[in-house]
């Protein structure tokens, strides 16, 4: 099973061991990574450099730089994060700021890179402990560092207890976004409570001119882009309930100037890696200082760490652009491609698939799926998934989580000839679970009542009839792991769609001791994620989806195990233009799944026609969820065709340079995406209107991302052109003459491309 909870190496125990780590530390005078290997499109390697003399650390790449150093009371300070700097500019030692008066601390004023809280702090620490003696108190000071290939690490201790805390800095050389993370060990000889642990503080440079961006959403609602200008104050993005949510993902963006650009402009962004409760808190202090400090939420957290044991963070992942909201969006993207996915970076592309629940719910059986997947085989279907109804004694959701036993009402000779079917058919087959969860109203419930999250004596609470298996217990994670080994062992699934529908409540674990109960928070992250390492190792082919009731799983953490998402139970066609928009500023198109499902549509009662609905769910991962059995034959021919252009630019949609020329954010009546390919040998876009108004034009569109000197062919696959007489020119043509595009009437759409020919 691959280690995804490293302990940190066990670093010396006594302070002169430590002293002898600084000084062989000091063998890394401007010692560099090792050159990676050569780069597509000029990368320039990551370095990492140690000023012995300066006492300053500084690491460099794409367009990146990131400079702390040690001051000379010990603590590691920010110097600079932002646009690369030139290798020969010198940046200035570090030294701890002095208060503006003796009310203010240096130890507040001073940019640090983690803080204890401890020494007169009254920022947010990154840390906070409670030693069994009752001191609180917590300063750490710099200990040793190494850097090895593209990680630096970064020992810290507290001042007078064997309190270590272990920095890890990696850099990824292809974006410069780095990633994060601290794990504080125990060296004292008894146990200690952490009551916060955060696993970074991010310094941006000052400024008096910031704007905060953050995704904010609900139920069939998610994605809200939020935008409003900091000021002094902290603004707390968080959640509460034991699983990343929807009412704000862990992700933000800062940019500087009050009128930011789309793709100008100086833009710090970050993203925390964790699928449990999390904090990310923005703080702005009188001096127009931001920090940004992300982890663990510390509320309802206690984690004892007895001596010789540690406790490692999520990881806290921060960029910088200097092109606008518009490059930290491709720079994540990309990272997240390259870096974070599995089988990174080079995953195949999301096959076009088939998702059943629109059509039948729960109501599912071997006949009606069979008729369904050889419908979904004559559009160019490549994968079908049968949804939630299959398992236990399902009819709604009042009962059968739990138990994962096929129906055999429902499937008389179980999953095989259902299997054989899709398969015959050309597609792979995929199925839903929603494996950490139980309803009351099952056999597993019934057998073990305290499997569940619970405070004895409480009610529990039950949402969508059903309640949280305690996954942090060592039995329910073998259950789970179990069913699932089994169900892929002994059936040919190439994906598994991941549901998880609820929130935690009485978030309570009796059986363990009395002070470890808090640890549930941690815990049961933790078995998640090695659950699904585990499954992907044994089962290397499966491909699995993260869905929580929509999107409510979505993070940097999740996606290291899974696949791709699925970013709302809302289908309508218009809902998502918005709701994918405001997915992509933090996440890449190309694990963001959209499905093609009935009109009118069950949110809103909105009526629209296939080719726009194709149109809106092509911006992504293509699925399918109409119920095919209503379409009549000129949908299955629209259908059809639209599946093999989609195949023809998936590519391109999904791991592209995403430029959005218009945004339909802030109930806009446009909306047009524009993607360009990684290679550059075409352009696609996506063009719509919500209605014509007063007879005004469509905006013309003004391409990006073209080079210049090449010439490109448009070619229009839906829609028409306000004047098609030029079809062959310059990238700068098309990106400074434009593009009309002849868009009229309600719910409208247009798709063209833009292939390029050679150069001029
Ligand atoms: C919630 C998901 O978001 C839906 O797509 C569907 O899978 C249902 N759960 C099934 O219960």
């Amino acid at each position: 099973m691959p280690d995804l909870f490293r302990r940190a190496p066990a670093h010396t125990s006594t302070p002169w061991r430590s002293l002898l780590s600084v000084i062989a530390c000091c063998a890394f005078v401007f010692a560099s990574a090792p050159p990676m290997p050569a780069q597509p499109n000029n990368i320039v390697p990551a370095q990492i450099r140690y000023d012995e003399a300066g006492r300053t650390f500084r690491m460099d790449a794409a367009d990146v730089s990131y400079i702390f150093g040690v001051n000379q009371s010990g603590e590691l300070q920010t110097l600079y994060w932002g646009k690369r700097l030139r290798p020969a500019d010198s940046i200035p030692e570090a030294r701890a700021e002095p208060g503006s008066s003796a009310f203010d601390l240096p130890v507040n004023a001073t940019p640090q890179e983690f803080t204890g809280w401890g020494g007169g702090l009254v920022v947010v620490p990154d840390l906070k402990i409670t030693f069994p003696d009752g001191n609180r108190d917590l300063v750490l000071h710099y200990v040793s560092h190494a850097i090895r290939n593209n990680a630096l690490t970064i020992v810290l201790k507290d001042i007078s207890r064997g309190v270590f805390v272990e920095l890890e800095y990696v850099i990824d050389p292809e974006t410069g976004v780095l990633a994060r993370s601290a794990c504080v060990e125990n060296r004292t000889h008894e146990p200690f409570t952490i009551e916060q642990a955060f696993a970074a503080t991010w310094n941006l440079p000052g400024s008096a001119d910031y704007q905060l961006r953050y995704l904010t959403g609900r139920w069939a609602g998610e994605w809200n882009l939020q935008q409003s200008a900091l000021h002094p104050g902290k603004v707390v993005l968080e959640s509460r309930r034991g699983s990343t949510g929807d009412e704000v993902n862990p992700w933000f963006a800062i940019e500087r100037g009050s009128q930011p650009d789309q793709d100008v402009g100086d833009v710090w962004f970050g993203a925390l890696g964790w699928s449990g409760s999390w904090q990310i808190n923005i703080e702005e202090d009188w001096a127009r200082r931001v920090r940004v400090t992300g982890g663990y939420t510390p509320f309802d957290f206690a984690y004892v760490l007895a001596p010789g044991q540690s406790l490692e963070t999520p990881k806290f992942y921060g960029g910088y652009s200097s092109a606008g909201i518009g490059g930290a969006s491709r720079l994540l993207h990309r990272f997240e491609l390259d870096s974070i996915v599995p089988k990174a970076p080079h995953r195949r592309v999301r096959p076009v698939l088939y998702n059943s629940w629109e059509a039948t719910g729960f109501d599912v059986n071997e006949a009606n799926q069979e008729a369904l997947a050889e419908k979904a085989a004559s559009i160019g279907v490549e994968r079908f998934v049968m949804d939630d109804g299959w398992f236990g004694e399902r009819k709604d959701d009042h009962a059968g989580l739990g138990d994962w036993y096929v129906n055999p009402q429902k499937f008389p000779h179980g999953l095989r000839p259902l299997i054989d079917k899709v398969h015959s058919l050309g597609m792979d087959f995929g199925l839903w679970v929603e494996p950490e969860m139980v309803n009351p109203d099952g056999a597993l419930y019934r057998k073990h009542p305290d499997w569940v999250l619970n405070f004895p004596g409480r009610p529990r609470t039950e949402g969508r009839h059903q309640l949280v298996l305690n996954l942090a217990r060592d039995d329910v994670r073998a259950y789970i792991y179990g069913f699932l080994d089994k169900l892929l062992t002994e059936n040919d699934i190439a994906f598994l769609k991941w549901d998880y529908n609820r929130n935690w409540s009485e978030p309570g674990w009796p059986a363990a001791p009395l002070d470890e109960q808090k640890e549930v928070y941690v815990k049961y992250v933790q078995n998640l994620y090695s659950i699904l390492a585990e499954l992907r190792e044994k089962h290397p082919h499966v491909e699995i989806e993260s869905c929580s009731g929509g999107g409510a799983r979505v993070d940097l953490g999740i996606l290291r195990l899974t696949d791709e998402v699925w970013p709302s139970d809302n289908t309508d066609p218009f809902d998502r233009l918005s709701i994918q928009d405001g997915f992509t500023y933090a996440y890449s198109p190309g694990l963001m799944m959209a499905w093609v499902t009935d009109s009118p549509n069950w949110m809103n009662d909105r009526s629209t026609s296939l080719e726009y609905r194709f149109l809106s769910s092509m911006q992504g991962g293509l699925g399918i969820g109409a119920n095919l059995n209503k379409w009549t034959p000129d949908d299955f021919a629209t259908a059809k065709k639209l599946v093999a252009e989609y195949k023809a630019i998936r590519a391109t949609v999904q791991a592209g340079a995403l430029y959005r020329l218009i945004s339909p954010q802030g109930d806009s009546e446009y909306s047009v995406t524009e993607s360009v390919a990684r290679d550059g040998h075409e352009a696609v876009v996506f063009a719509f209107l919500h209605s014509s108004q007063q007879g005004r034009p469509y905006p013309r569109l003004y391409m990006r991302g073209l080079d210049p000197d090449a010439v490109y062919t448009i070619q229009v696959q839906v829609g028409k052109l306000a004047d098609s007489s030029v079809q062959r020119a310059s990238g700068d043509y098309w990106m400074h003459h434009g593009v009309g595009v002849s868009l009229r009437g309600d719910f409208q759409a247009a798709f063209f491309t833009l292939e390029r020919e050679g150069t001029q």
